[in-house]
């Protein structure tokens, strides 16, 4: 036998990758994950047993931030108990604060940006011989396209299919354009693939992830297109999207929706402020009025859609009044859901360079906790209008409270939550709605 045929037992090594921040990262971890397997790693649930642990990072806002600074702190302790495990800072945070990251913490051994996964098995390569590594370089033609993502923490029924990278669209308020870069769109083909592969594997749903999918845009191929494509693939698989700018889309993408029952009845369309003064602030491109036309537009192409959004208070500027036109705003619209957020200055941004953070602490907060008691009397009350229809639902598990009831969700994206019965994840059940929360529809499955 010649020395090279003698087997070899190679160890792998153990990987644990903890995710922070929006879908979009959780997409990415997924290729994160694909990248490392490929280069003879192991995937596991937990911190303890790793020989290198990621954190996928996000730089939203400051407390997004910080609770980021507090868990580095916690994996320090494992670190002193265990000296040649390795840490590595990935995504946005990493993005943003490059190799201030080595010098704050006595920590951190890998920093990686967004644009850099393929270079991850040879930055930890670099780390294990005693290098600290970093590549934070952004990429103008980085979609990740051919790789194929490992769906970790995966319930087998619903997948996120990341379509573009990056964002053009200088929000001032947001660092997302800073953290990954110009936007560059994915191939449609290998979009559609990734559809059918799922499909194939038995997953019902997927979720088509861009930071402005209405923009997304291939060889001419528009979003309205890519939808229907992958609309196409099965006529039981359903196909979810976000996020939409309200500046973008399209009535196209509203008559695409209309006419496939596979693409859900539902949109997210965040409109950050009611008031055409600080949308102007905000470089949101659009007014209170364009706002509520888009709104009218999908009720009417698309009636019964659920419509969620995103809403910051307190951004700079904003007076009593201005407030108030968020609320009204939000009122008029009857949001089935919204994610609220007090406006949080981050370094950089065209807001923090331009004008003064200078609303307080104390009224950011109130005015916080007004938008949330009215989004969450809408919210029952506009969930109350299911009470005795029937919704489809997918069923993806169990539900958070009980072992005898299954969740998923209805076409407009709300937890319906039913007895167990014979059904399981991946089964459509129609249910008819006996009551409903603020958050949920309950019933029985008919
Ligand atoms: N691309 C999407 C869009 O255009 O709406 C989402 C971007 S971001 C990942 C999600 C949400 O975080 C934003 O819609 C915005 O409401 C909020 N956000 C972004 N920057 C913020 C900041 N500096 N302070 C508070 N909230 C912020
Ligand atoms: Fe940020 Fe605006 Fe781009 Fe959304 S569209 S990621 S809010 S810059
Ligand atoms: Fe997402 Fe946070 Fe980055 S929201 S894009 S992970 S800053």
């Amino acid at each position: 036998m010649l020395l090279d045929e003698i087997p070899v037992k190679t160890a792998t090594k153990n990987l644990y990758i903890e995710t922070y921040g929006c879908a979009m990262n959780v997409s990415d971890s997924e290729i994160v994950a694909s990248v490392m397997l490929e280069s003879g790693f192991t995937a596991i649930d937990n911190e303890f047993d790793a020989d290198v642990i990621f954190i996928n990072t996000c730089s939203i806002r400051e407390g997004a931030e910080t609770k980021i600074w507090n868990r580095l702190t916690q994996l320090k302790h494992l670190k002193k108990k265990k000296p040649e495990l390795l840490v590595g800072v990935l995504g946005c945070m990493a993005e943003r604060l490059k190799t201030k990251l080595l010098e704050k913490e006595q920590l951190v051994d890998v920093v990686a940006g967004p644009d850099s996964y393929r270079d991850l098995p040879n930055l930890v390569m670099q780390a294990e011989d005693g290098n600290k590594a970093v590549n934070v370089l952004l990429s103008r033609e980085e979609t990740y396209a051919e790789l194929s993502p490992i769906r970790l923490n995966s319930n087998g029924v619903t997948a996120f299919i990341s379509i573009m990278r990056g964002c053009n669209n200088m929000c001032s308020f947001c660092v997302v354009p800073f953290t990954r870069g110009r936007e560059r769109s994915r191939d449609a083909q290998s979009i559609v693939k990734e559809a059918q592969d799922l499909w194939n594997d038995g997953y019902k749903e997927v979720t088509l992830l861009g930071q402005n999918v209405d923009s997304y845009n291939h060889e001419g191929i528009s979003f309205a297109n890519l939808l229907e494509m992958t609309a196409q693939v099965s006529p039981t698989l359903r196909v979810r999207f976000s996020t939409s700018h309200p500046k973008d889309i399209t009535d196209d993408v509203l008559h695409v929706i209309a006419k496939y029952n596979n693409i859900c009845n539902y949109i997210h369309l965040p409109m950050q402020s009611g008031n055409s003064r600080i949308l102007e602030l905000m470089n949101r491109n659009y007014t209170r009025e364009w706002y509520m036309d888009k709104v009218n537009r999908i009720r009417e192409i698309i009636p019964g859609c659920g419509i969620s959004t995103d809403v910051i208070v307190g951004f700079c500027g904003e007076t009593e009044e201005e407030h108030q036109d968020s609320l009204s705003l939000m009122g008029w619209a009857n949001f089935d859901f919204a994610y609220m957020y007090a406006y949080s200055e981050r370094p950089g941004t065209l807001a923090a360079r331009q004008f003064a953070d200078d609303v307080s602490e104390a009224d950011k907060a109130r005015r916080l906790t007004e938008i949330i008691l009215q989004q969450t009397r809408k919210s029952t009350e506009q969930n109350k209008r299911f009470i005795g229809k029937t919704v489809r639902v997918l069923v993806e598990g169990f539900s958070k409270k009980s072992k005898d009831d299954l969740m998923g969700r209805s076409d407009e994206n709300i937890v319906t939550v039913f007895p167990k019965s014979n059904h399981k994840p991946g089964d459509y059940v129609n249910v008819l709605v006996e009551k409903t929360t603020t958050t949920s529809l309950i019933g029985q499955v008919v």
